[in-house]
């Protein structure tokens, strides 16, 4: 079989993973692109390369598409970005912001394009029409004008709820704060990418060095970082770019193509890219990603790769969108970049659930504008070059200190070391020996993972548990990140120093220490003063009321990340109902891990996880203790208000004007619920011509049957 044009020579391919192997990668890729998407969005702070990242993504996709029953309820499938940062003001966006599916290799265009003809039913004399556009290297940014005069500007976070950063954004000589032109729609957002030139960065960084400070990484954090401040007069300082290419709300439409738009946006006084160009066939495209991916190094701005987009808004509409990335675009990216170096060093790093990561220390190399020391090795397999259980495979080759390896930075975000050059091997590089102890002060013996078969995984775990302080730090790192309690001015290092000084080793701590402190008196420690120590402690006030999701996903539960735990929040409703079921859950009440189960994304491995969780004491006390300090906020339920909304329906038969994948899409789109089958929990059948059995069984039960005419009337 072909390799991927991404593909490291060493990596198995998709379709060769066992089972076995396909698990352990899975739930590690899960791991790696989750920190990856923290260091991006929230700490603009990405350790690999934007095609690394993306290659990792579709690994997992594709992971995810042969065995399906891998798939956990908070499969990164499902989401987009990350919870936005707290100090701005959150704006909820009135139509979601979401992101692309990528596209590596040419056949995978080509599949896109098959997709988008199957999914239409179109013949094949039939003409679809793209816009081709540069995938600028920004962020994305919401405008929103009503009657012509430019109100918020908000930036993605999550995809429905982002960070208002109107003040900073009217800065920006690019966003116009009032739109041009005569007719302009009432209501009006328009969306695309903020970015900073590479002359303005690498000017920035000149002034930066002049003047002694540190240097920006690269011009896409310095653009995200400039745009975050708190202070517009800082982002006004900063030559930043917008280029507009799509929209959100819009109270009326004054185009109807993706092209049109694009000039109607001109006409506002918006820049568009002049790169941007009109494809009539799968050939045209590639040729654009070709033409743009030799001019990417002589453009004054980053870019990552060229999206294509169906030029036909009716067939957007149409299209739709599959979880978190519309079926009528695509980002086909550009190969990822790598640089070589030297292996100093490997240290191991202890995660937040015991798991032992083994991490190359670099000499600093450049990878794709972004300084590198150091790198993932994934685990001990790996770095044995035996390529067990789902590891890449190097063709065998281990990796040892004083090796010169092959870094690879992709898209963004962690790099990793992919290969060696054997030829520039030493003779005295050193095997490397895994320890069989911990690092972490308890130096407890180190267990390899077992898999569900019960053979020996390749992640290596401290046994310390709870007992371990790496692992009770890990926790409660994550316990005050932004993602959870966000609590202001007690972040990783606040964490590591309260830790040391005893004074906070679990969460409940944390409220705590304000009525601690005339012991501790903390105003007399270095670094801080009367003042910081009252902002630490009002910020800790602040936190004491939280959102249920929040509290969930703090709680630091295996397997339950953000997006489980909003599902957990939305399921339950209060903490009260959550905390009991858990209860049961963890002795083993049938009922109540079935009404687990019935949740929506939730499935057997966050069950088993809740379950371990709440059957551990220690873990009972720690939560009892929070829940005296703080207060939990029930969940808040989305509405969606359509007439199907929550109802259950199935679709048999024939379908004649449109094909069973839109059906079902826009059925979902609209809140209900599409099922295979027919019971007694059925709203609607529907059923068009040679409709069978499940037509009788309607009819058995009572339950409504609809022609495909009176479903399209019904959800109009
Ligand atoms: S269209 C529904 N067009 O890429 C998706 N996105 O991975 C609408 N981006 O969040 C996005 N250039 O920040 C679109 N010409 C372009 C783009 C572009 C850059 C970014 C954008 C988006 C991300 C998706």
């Amino acid at each position: 079989m072909a390799r991927p044009k991404n593909r490291p020579k060493n990596e198995t391919a998709v379709d060769e993973l066992t089972e076995q192997q396909a698990k352990t990668e899975y739930a590690r890729l899960g791991v790696d692109i989750a920190e990856h998407d923290r260091r991006y969005y929230q700490e603009d702070a990405p350790t690999v390369s934007d095609a690394e990242y993306d290659r990792l993504r579709r690994r997992y996709g594709a992971i995810e598409a042969r065995f399906p029953q891998l798939r956990t309820p908070d499969s990164l499938t499902q989401r987009v970005g990350v919870a936005p940062a707290a100090r701005f003001a959150k704006v909820r966006h009135a139509v979601p912001m979401l992101s692309l599916d990528n596209a590596f290799a040419e056949q995978d265009v080509i599949d896109f394009v098959g997709r988008i003809r199957r999914f239409l039913r179109l013949g094949d004399d039939e003409k679809i029409v793209f816009s081709a556009e540069p995938k600028i290297d920004g962020l994305s940014m919401s405008l929103r004008y009503v009657d012509g005069t430019l109100v918020t500007g908000a930036t993605r976070g999550d995809g429905f709820e982002g960070e208002d950063v109107t003040a900073n954004i009217r800065t920006l000589k690019d966003v116009p704060p009032h739109l041009k032109g005569r007719h302009v729609p009432a209501a009006c957002e328009v969306r695309g990418e903020v970015y900073m030139t590479k002359a303005a960065f690498l000017d920035l960084n000149r002034k930066q060095a002049e003047a002694g400070k540190q240097l920006y990484v690269n011009p896409r954090n310095t653009a995200a970082g400039s745009l975050r401040q708190l202070d517009a007069t800082i982002t006004a300082s900063r030559p930043l770019g917008f280029f507009a290419y799509a929209w959100g709300e819009m109270s009326d439409m004054p185009a109807a193509t993706q092209s049109g738009m694009i000039k109607w946006f001109e006409t506002c006084g918006f820049k568009t890219n002049p790169l941007t160009k009109v494809c009539h066939s799968v050939e045209e495209l590639l040729a654009f990603h070709r033409e743009i991916e030799t001019q990417r190094s002589h453009l004054d701005y980053d870019i990552d790769g060229v999206v294509y987009k169906v030029d036909r808004l009716d067939w957007q509409e149409r299209l739709g969108f599959v979880s978190r990335s519309p079926r009528w675009a695509i980002a086909h990216k550009f190969a990822a970049e790598r640089a070589i170096t030297l292996l100093k060093d490997i240290e191991i790093q202890v995660g937040r659930t015991g798991a032992l990561t083994p991490v190359a220390k670099l000499e600093p190399v450049g990878v794709g504008g972004v300084i590198v020391q150091n790198a993932t090795l994934h685990n001990e397999d790996y770095i044995k070059g035996i390529g067990g259980d789902g590891e890449p495979l190097r063709e065998g080759r281990d990796i040892r200190i004083k090796d010169t390896v092959i870094v690879q930075r992709a898209g963004d975000v962690i790099p990793q070391v992919v290969d060696v050059v054997l030829d520039k091997r030493p003779k005295d590089a050193r095997p490397y020996r895994f320890p069989t102890k911990c690092p972490c002060p308890l130096h407890t013996d180190v267990v390899r993972e077992e898999t569900a078969t019960g053979e020996e995984g390749a992640r290596a775990r401290c046994t310390g548990e709870f007992a371990c302080p790496y692992q009770k730090i890990e926790h409660l790192k994550l316990f005050v990140s932004r993602r959870a309690f966000d609590v202001e001015g007690f972040g990783e290092k606040q964490v590591e120093f309260f830790f040391e000084q005893g004074w906070v080793t679990e969460p409940a701590d944390i409220f705590e220490l304000p009525r601690r402190n005339k012991q501790i008196k903390l105003e007399e420690q270095e670094g801080y003063g009367e003042t910081s120590v009252r902002n630490l402690f009002a910020a800790i006030e602040q936190r004491r009321e939280i959102a249920l999701d929040r509290f969930i996903f703090s709680l630091g539960i295996r397997h339950v990340g953000e997006t489980t735990a909003l599902a957990l929040a939305r399921g339950y409703g209060s903490w009260t109902a959550f905390h009991d079921a858990c209860l049961k859950v963890a002795k083993g009440d049938a009922e109540a891990i079935a009404e687990m189960d019935a949740l929506d994304q939730i499935g057997e491995t966050v069950i088993e996880a809740i379950g371990a969780y709440f059957g551990e004491n220690h873990n009972r006390r720690i939560v009892e203790r929070l829940i005296k300090e703080v207060k939990i906020l029930d969940a808040e339920m989305p509405k969606i208000d359509s007439a199907v909304a929550g109802k259950t329906v199935v679709f048999t038969g024939t379908l004649e004007k449109m094909t069973r994948d839109e059906a079902k899409a826009s059925a979902e789109r609209l809140g209900a619920k599409v099922s295979g089958s027919v019971s007694k929990k059925t709203d609607y059948v529907v059923a068009g011509p040679g409709a069978g059995s499940k037509l009788t069984e309607a009819q058995k039960l009572g339950v409504k049957v609809l022609t495909e005419d009176e479903w399209a009337k019904l959800i109009r």
